[in-house]
């Protein structure tokens, strides 16, 4: 920008930039508009539940002709409101399948996952002909252009967070979208866990480990476990509390390659110390109560403020810190962050204070 002030104005300078424009060109020199800075924000749950609760019955969901695909209530940035989106890499919605209702089968060149929010365990999403049960706090992998299709044969709703790297996809000019051509769902090939028997621990060995993203799910049992005992043996960090990362099954890395699935705990009356990333984070609270004290300068920021199942964004550069403000109770957070995106192309810096 402070090179657009060191040239001269001029009637030879105008005349320049007029000839730049008539001719779809540009001056480095220049001012240009800038991205608008994303907030830090807190979705309230209560207002989120209530428009989804309200979404069930105003928007019909399946295949008849006036009836949406998908029928989610997504978390907007109040910098990009004309982009709807929660981020500029990942989106995070929440979707409502009704009792006895289907989200048909389509693919899709965005990868997303879901994070479980409410339900009896009955309802599943059939990713690549593999069924996979959805309990609260399971974690479900879509990945790019893997056809599923979602199903509640319950007698309950189910609710869960819907989360994808559509806007990344968009900025590349990379999405592609298709529905499934054989019905609205596909054939079920492959029984709830099939995925951990073959992709787990231990594993037939001809499992090929390359980082593309797999079919996978991830059960809150399994998760709650290892956060709990990590907790429980005092192994918390400063920064991050116990902060704990949904591997990839294969190799070990990120859950997929543009999104990171985390899940934190802290501790009963724990403030952590600030850090900031490159990276953007978007936050679910699973359980517990606190705050998050963001800005993004160090000493400038404000708190936000957050209980049970509130859904709250970290933008990139902007200092914070956690506080759990519960003397007895842990608060766990689910996230999704773009980390492994800026890793990758070599774009990730952090700062810790
Ligand atoms: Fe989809």
């Amino acid at each position: 920008m402070s090179e657009a002030h060191a040239v001269p104005e001029s009637p030879e300078l105008e005349a320049l930039h007029q000839r730049l424009a008539e001719n779809s060109l540009g001056g480095h020199w220049q001012s240009r508009e800038r991205p608008a800075k994303l907030k830090p924000w807190v979705w309230r749950w209560s207002a989120i539940y209530s428009c989804l609760m309200e979404s069930g019955e105003v928007v019909k969901l399946g295949g008849i002709d006036d009836a949406a695909k998908r029928r989610t209530v997504q978390l907007v940035n109040p910098a990009i409101t004309h982009f709807k989106a929660t981020s500029r890499t990942i989106q995070m919605s929440i979707q409502l399948v009704k009792p006895g209702e289907r989200a048909e089968c389509h693919r899709h060149s965005a990868a997303a996952l879901r994070f479980v929010v409410e339900g009896d365990g009955t309802g599943y999403t059939n990713v690549e002909g593999e069924e996979m049960l959805m309990e609260p706090g399971d974690l479900v992998l879509t990945p790019n252009w893997t056809w599923h299709d979602h199903f509640n044969p319950g007698k309950n709703n189910i609710v869960w967070l819907d989360v994808l790297d559509s806007h990344l996809a968009n900025y590349l000019d990379a999405s592609f979208h298709e529905n499934y051509g054989e019905g609205p769902a596909q054939p079920i090939m492959k029984r709830e866990g099939y995925c951990r028997q073959n992709l787990g621990v231990v594993r037939p060995r001809k499992a090929k480990t390359d980082n593309r993203a797999l079919p996978y799910t991830y059960k809150w049992s399994d998760t709650l476990n290892a956060l709990t005992d990590r907790a429980a043996a005092g192994q918390s960090d400063p920064h991050d509390g116990v902060l704990l990362e949904y591997a990839h099954p294969l190799t070990g890395g990120a859950t997929m390659p543009t999104i990171g699935c985390w899940v934190q705990l802290i501790p009963p009356g724990v403030t952590t110390q600030p850090q900031r990333h490159t990276s953007s984070t978007i936050y679910h609270v699973i359980r517990g109560e606190g705050l998050t004290s963001v800005g993004d300068k160090e000493n400038v920021r404000d708190d936000l403020s957050w209980g049970a199942k509130d859904c709250f964004f970290v933008p990139s550069w902007n200092w914070y810190q956690f506080s759990n403000t519960s003397r007895k109770d842990p608060a766990i957070m689910f996230s999704v962050t773009d980390r492994p995106v800026l890793e990758s192309l070599g774009l990730f810096r952090e700062e810790r204070g």
